[in-house]
């Protein structure tokens, strides 16, 4: 068996992650074992280091933080005929929810459920896939999950127009990045919100019309820019972004429902439903399979759908996961950084 070594939060608040040994844990019946070569951060991986159980009551430790790893299988469970050994993939690493280290990013060798896994074509580079699963995973719940906004699944090439608009607000996010291309692929025309600097980078992912968040008329303009439209909804992305969603979706016509990937400010007004997005919760529905098997191998290859924001290595190794956290916390800008290993 391969030696494992993962950078372990040993308990609750503790820095840094301590570099040394872990179990190596062969797969399950339905789960493939990849060897890491590139892994995402996450603003929830330094949320959960800062915050321990006031927010994540359910970690036990010592755990295996990440979500977010593009590498190399090297095992395959029994159950799984769409993977072999040597695959190039990328997927959706489950320890925040599962809480088991095995399922961590952090960490050589990480046990994926084979449905939350897509094969990368050779184009990609694993740092370049590695930014994709949380981020994607997180807008496919808001957008397809029956409970939220359920709009008609992605295909590519996409699905004809339906009419309907989607509000994507915080596009330059890594989860709105995906959120405006899983529209787009699946028929919706996107309106969405950024920093002026990222208008051009929302509009070649896919977006229609881009407003500054930061402007005192942003909900003005947006609700302007729906006269006329059917709204298929909105998804809310940022600190402080339910509030002005619900102003929005309020004053269109259409559908009157704000998928949360960030918690509201203030109970919803009535007439208007939201619902705070779990980003791992695909796994146990329709969803997961949807976007990893059926969609997302095709688009990416046929480049109909492209891994975004832009990776930035900010380290190598397992030693240096501490740091690109560390920066991370300070923000970023339509980038996602990444960890080779
Ligand atoms: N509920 C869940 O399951 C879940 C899962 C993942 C993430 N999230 C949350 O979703 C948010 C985005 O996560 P991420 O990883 O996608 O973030 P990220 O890519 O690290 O976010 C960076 C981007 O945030 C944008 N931004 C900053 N403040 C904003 C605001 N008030 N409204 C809209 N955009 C803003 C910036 O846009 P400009 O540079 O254009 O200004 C920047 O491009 C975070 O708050 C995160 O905690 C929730």
């Amino acid at each position: 068996m391969p030696s494992n070594q993962a950078a372990w939060l040993p308990a609750q608040k503790v820095r840094p992650l301590e570099v040394k040994t872990a179990a190596y844990t062969p797969p399950g019946e339905k789960e493939i074992v990849v060897k890491n070569h590139a892994l995402g951060l996450n603003p929830v991986d330094w949320a959960r280091q800062d915050l321990g159980d006031a927010l994540f009551s359910w970690t036990k430790y010592p755990c295996i933080l990440g979500s977010d790893v593009a590498g190399e299988v090297v095992e395959v469970g029994s159950g799984v005929s769409r993977f072999r050994v040597g695959d190039r993939v990328t997927g959706l690493a489950l320890e925040l929810t599962s809480n088991k280290p095995s399922e961590g990013a952090f960490q050589a060798y990480t046990v994926l459920a084979a449905h939350m896994a897509s094969p990368i074509p050779s184009t990609l580079s694993y740092e370049g896939a590695s930014v994709l699963p949380l981020g994607l995973s997180t807008a496919a719940c808001g957008l397809f999950q029956k409970a939220y906004l359920a709009l008609q699944l992605p295909s590519s090439p996409p699905k004809p127009a339906t009419g309907e608009t989607l509000l994507v607000w915080g596009g330059s996010t890594s989860v709105g990045s995906n959120a405006i291309q899983l529209a787009v692929a699946a028929g919706y025309e996107v309106i969405t919100t950024a920093s002026p600097r990222n208008f051009v980078y929302v509009k070649k992912l896919g977006a229609s019309q881009a407003f500054d968040y930061h402007s005192e008329a942003v909900v003005a303009d947006l609700i302007t820019a729906f006269k006329g439209k059917t709204s298929a909804g909105a998804i809310a992305i940022g600190e402080g972004s339910g509030d002005p969603c619900v102003e929005v979706v309020a004053k269109s016509s259409g559908k009157k429902f704000v998928a949360l990937a960030n918690p509201p400010s203030k109970e919803l007004p009535s007439g208007i439903g939201g619902k705070f997005i779990f980003g791992s919760d695909l796994k146990d529905n329709e969803v997961g399979p949807a976007i990893y098997v059926d969609f997302l191998p095709k688009a990416l290859a046929d480049g109909s759908y492209i891994a975004a924001p832009d990776a930035r290595v900010v380290g190598n190794g397992l030693e240096s996961i501490q740091g690109g956290l560390d920066l991370l916390k300070k923000g970023v800008s339509a980038m996602k950084y990444v960890i080779s290993l």
